[in-house]
């Protein structure tokens, strides 16, 4: 049975567009925890846009089932995850002007650097994982630096404009699968995920979990605005 790993960095990013308390992805953890998540997955960013060391701290302490550590693969982010040690590491590519991870590391080019990352940090005993696109060269790449996990990018088949461009992309995500396993790695798949694209998963066996954050926030939005006027309108009501 596949798992499913929550992405709460939406709620931060609501939190920092006032600079408050609230939302808490602490709390956010909580309630995903018990509705049945089976991991809860942040992304401390370098410029710190949504989730914060404080958060991490935190979460470290109160993730009851497993905390995924999205980063780039810095020295100082390096630091902070060996200090904290979540349960794994996905390191992402990152990009300062993006608005969310566009796209899988290039582990071809970056092999010796990401090697690097993923012996400091199986120093402090955390498990690592790398975001790559489908690629069988980036998954040899991966394997080869020593990575436990990949993580391999959704984005595309998610992005993809027609039906036939996405079942292509969904048949190089299944033999992307096949390699790795074959290789003996952990897979877990993430980005664009959502309540429709999902179900075409039905077909592709040896995904361990599924990463998935942006759908799952949007829907919370949606289906909770209801309850949320309902209780402010009442106590209005009383004005
Ligand atoms: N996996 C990785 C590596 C990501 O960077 C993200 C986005 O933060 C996700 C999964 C979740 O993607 P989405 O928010 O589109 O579900």
């Amino acid at each position: 049975m596949a798992k499913l790993g929550v992405n709460i960095d939406h709620i931060a990013t609501l939190r920092q567009a006032r600079g408050g308390v609230e939302p808490d992805p602490v709390t956010a953890a909580a309630i995903a925890e018990l509705a049945g998540a089976d991991g809860i997955t942040i992304h401390l960013r370098e410029d710190r846009r949504h989730i914060q060391e404080r958060d991490l701290n935190l979460l470290r302490q109160t993730v009851k089932t497993r905390l995924n550590l999205e980063m780039a693969a810095t020295e100082q982010i390096l630091g902070i995850a060996a200090k904290v040690k979540p349960d794994m590491c996905t390191i992402v590519p990152e990009k300062r002007k993006e608005l969310t991870t566009e796209g899988g590391l290039d582990v071809r080019i970056n092999g010796d650097e990401l090697k690097e990352a993923v012996d400091y940090l199986h120093r402090a005993e955390i498990p690592v994982s790398f975001f790559i696109d489908p690629d069988p060269e980036q998954i040899k790449a991966a394997d080869k630096a020593g990575a436990d996990y990949v993580e391999i990018h959704t984005g595309h088949f998610a992005d993809a404009p027609d039906w036939k461009t996405q079942d292509q992309e969904l048949i190089e995500i299944e033999n992307a699968v096949k390699l790795a396993r074959k290789l003996g790695l952990g897979v877990n798949a993430g980005h664009g995920l959502n309540y429709s694209n999902i179900k075409m998963f039905a077909q592709v066996r040896g995904i361990e979990e599924f990463n998935i954050g942006h759908s799952i926030i949007a829907r919370a939005v949606i289906t909770g605005l209801e309850k949320a006027v309902r209780e402010m309108a009442q106590l209005v009501s009383f004005l």
